[in-house]
């Protein structure tokens, strides 16, 4: 009912502290416990972890401090926001672009990450139920392989996500969010802890087999797809080059020191998958199972260890919980973008255009579960529905909007006021101009080439 000019469509950063939950949720999801492990297994281990590893910091973190502060200059959503400072810095309109890419991004992501966020919602039944104890290597793949193709249970599973996000965000990301935030990262921490542990106990020698899997390098791994690949999952990992760092910039004080907040946000971000990655591959080694099998992998190897271990039924349970809600603190990130952005340009209110973009996205999303089954053989481009959006989304459209975000801020913006604003002595003013303006935008085109021509082609 509020009549005010000012539309206020998230809720506000009630403290930096709030602001660095919210962020750090939506950065830390899916990407770090199950999409980051099974990459890194696919692409040969090492080569791939320690590449994303150096973009995190090098690539990754220079952007999310230049979304968060466009975002505080522009006040408003991705693509307004782009808008209007481009306009205040006397550019093109047109850099408008570059949020409405991003927004599509987000949109297109929720699909399939709403259904994988029902995989993890159904495994805190099947934990419930006491499906995995005693469980092996053998039992694990085949439950997962029959719940892929259940089209019911996928479809059920991934209703009731899309059904919470939509929730959530319908009612506005209100103090429940950030306090629930509170409670349930910490805790996913500690138990991703515990699992480690449990790995390094139960798998003997393996846990090495997995470091060494992981971390000693094994350059020969490394080509374009894996350099691709790396570069796709950072972007994806931190939320990037889909205006949601931006829109979270914008509700963002001017005291908040964005260089120390995102390296926080990054150094957590990546803690969390690398120590995903410790809970699996020793299970993935011990239980002679393929590290590079694909999305099913979190979903096959912990509940091994959960039906193994003292109190694992109970561990079960609590690590699905959290898994999931980790996936729902960054799903409502995705889904903020478009809703936010309905509601400005149409006549709909917050609620109906939160419903109408969350059947869109669930629509799209049960073509992504047909792809796991019925429809496996439908593809383009020898990809599945699954892997096409995957594809076009972390390994083109971000990488292609992040170049986008840093070409207009370090070529198209007022230099001299970003540096006081991130408080930059001289010496690393320079160091910050020459990555942004050179060694970024020039590696993420290359990477880009040499991803989509791998292999000297
Ligand atoms: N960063 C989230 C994750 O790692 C995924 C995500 C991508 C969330 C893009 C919001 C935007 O799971």
């Amino acid at each position: 009912m509020s009549t005010g000019t000012m539309k206020k469509s998230h809720s506000q950063w009630s403290s930096r502290m709030g602001f660095m939950l919210a962020a750090a949720g939506s950065a830390v999801g899916l990407g770090n416990i199950w999409k980051f492990p099974y990459m890194a297994g696919e692409m040969g281990g090492s080569a791939f972890v320690l590449t994303y590893l150096l973009f995190m910091f090098i690539i990754g973190l220079p952007i999310l401090v230049l979304e968060w502060l466009i975002g505080r200059r522009g006040q408003k959503n991705p693509i307004h926001t782009m808008q209007d400072v481009a306009v205040s810095e006397g550019r093109s309109k047109l850099w408008g672009w570059v949020g409405i890419i991003g927004v599509l991004g987000s949109f297109l992501i929720l699909s399939f990450y709403s259904v994988i966020g029902g995989w993890a919602t159904d495994y805190i039944v099947l934990a419930a139920q006491g499906t995995f104890e005693g469980a092996n290597g053998g039992i694990t793949e085949n439950l997962f392989t029959n719940f892929l193709g259940d089209v019911n249970s996928l479809l059920i599973w991934h209703t009731v996500f899309m059904f919470a996000t939509a929730f959530i965000v319908a009612l506005g990301v209100g103090a429940g969010l950030e306090r629930g935030c509170k409670i349930m990262m910490p805790g996913l921490g500690i138990l991703l802890l515990a699992l480690v542990g449990y790995a390094a106990y139960a798998s003997g020698s393996s846990f090495w087999k997995a470091c060494d899997f992981l971390f000693t390098p094994n350059w020969s791994a490394l080509n374009g797809t894996a350099i691709l690949a790396a570069l796709g999952h950072a972007f994806f990992s931190l939320s990037l080059g889909m205006g949601i760092m931006m829109a979270y910039g914008s509700y963002l004080g001017k005291d908040v020191n964005l260089l120390s907040t995102a390296r926080t946000v990054v150094i957590l971000d990546v803690i969390v998958a690398v120590l995903s990655g410790l809970a699996i591959f020793p299970l993935v080694f011990a239980n002679d199972l393929q590290p590079g099998s694909g999305p099913g992998l979190i979903f096959v190897t912990l509940p091994i260890a959960f039906g193994n271990m003292a109190g694992g039924s109970i561990l079960g349970i609590l690590f699905f919980i959290f898994l999931t809600f980790a996936a729902l603190t960054s799903s409502i990130s995705l889904l903020e973008p478009t809703v936010e952005l309905l509601e400005e340009k149409t006549h709909m209110g917050r609620k109906t255009a939160t419903i109408v973009t969350s059947i869109i996205i669930w629509a799209l999303g049960i073509a992504c579960i047909l792809s796991f089954n019925k429809w496996a053989d439908v593809t383009l481009f020898g990809k599945n529905i699954f892997d096409l959006l995957d594809y076009l989304t972390s390994k083109i459209m971000l990488p292609v909007t992040g170049l986008g975000t840093i070409i207009f801020a370090a070529w198209m913006m007022n230099q001299k006021r970003i540096r006081e604003e991130l408080n930059l002595n001289a010496f690393w003013f320079n160091i910050w101009t020459i990555l942004t303006r050179f060694i970024i935008p020039v590696a993420i085109v290359a990477i880009l080439v040499f991803g989509f021509f791998p292999e000297g082609k």
